[in-house]
């Protein structure tokens, strides 16, 4: 396998395969709240580019749910950090944020959708992804739709899939 690119040492964390360890927390103020599994996978190929897949599935009958796909750069030198992200929902973002330690927080810096997005459209992502000192990978994802307020959507740890 290709040698870590330099770029990415601040993100060395983040590699590898999670699943979480118990399901994760679905809510938001037009939904009944939810359970969800999910694995994240984070490789890359010698680029300064991590690449990943989000997978989500019903925690009840392990059916497939959201998917999320996409690229993360981190400009040289700064800790400043995007996500460029395709979902199988029809959207398309670049979320733009700070990593602080091992500690992600990234919001919405442009978005786009199919034209036959259902409504009301989605118009901010905030989300934090974190390694907890005790090994647990954590996320928390909140979302505007239209001219809403930034509402908690998911919550969820994960443990690094043992090889
Ligand atoms: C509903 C966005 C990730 C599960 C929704 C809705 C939106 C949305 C806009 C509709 C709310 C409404 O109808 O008022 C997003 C965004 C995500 C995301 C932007 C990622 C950044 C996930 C993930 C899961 C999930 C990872 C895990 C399974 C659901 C469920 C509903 C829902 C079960 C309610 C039923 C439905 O509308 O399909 N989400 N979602 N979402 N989301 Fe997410």
């Amino acid at each position: 396998s290709a040698e870590l690119n330099a770029a990415l040492e601040p993100l060395a964390w983040l590699l590898g395969i999670w699943e979480s360890d118990q399901p994760g927390d679905g809510s938001f103020s037009t939904i009944p709240p939810f359970h969800y599994n999910e694995t994240l996978h984070f490789s890359h190929v010698g680029q300064p580019v991590i690449n990943f897949m989000f997978n989500a599935f019903n925690a009840e009958n392990k059916k497939p749910m959201h998917r999320e796909c996409g690229f993360i750069r981190i400009q040289p030198g700064t800790n400043r950090v995007a996500f460029i992200i395709a979902q199988n929902s029809g959207l398309v973002e670049v979320e733009e944020g700070l990593l602080t330690g091992q500690q992600l927080t990234l919001q919405t810096h442009a978005l786009a959708r199919t034209s036959f997005a259902k409504e009301p459209h989605v118009e901010q992502v905030s989300r934090v992804i974190q390694l907890r000192p005790d090994g647990k990978l954590e996320q928390t994802v909140s979302m505007a739709l239209e001219g809403g307020p930034l509402t908690q959507h998911l919550h969820i740890t994960y443990c690094r899939r043992s090889t």
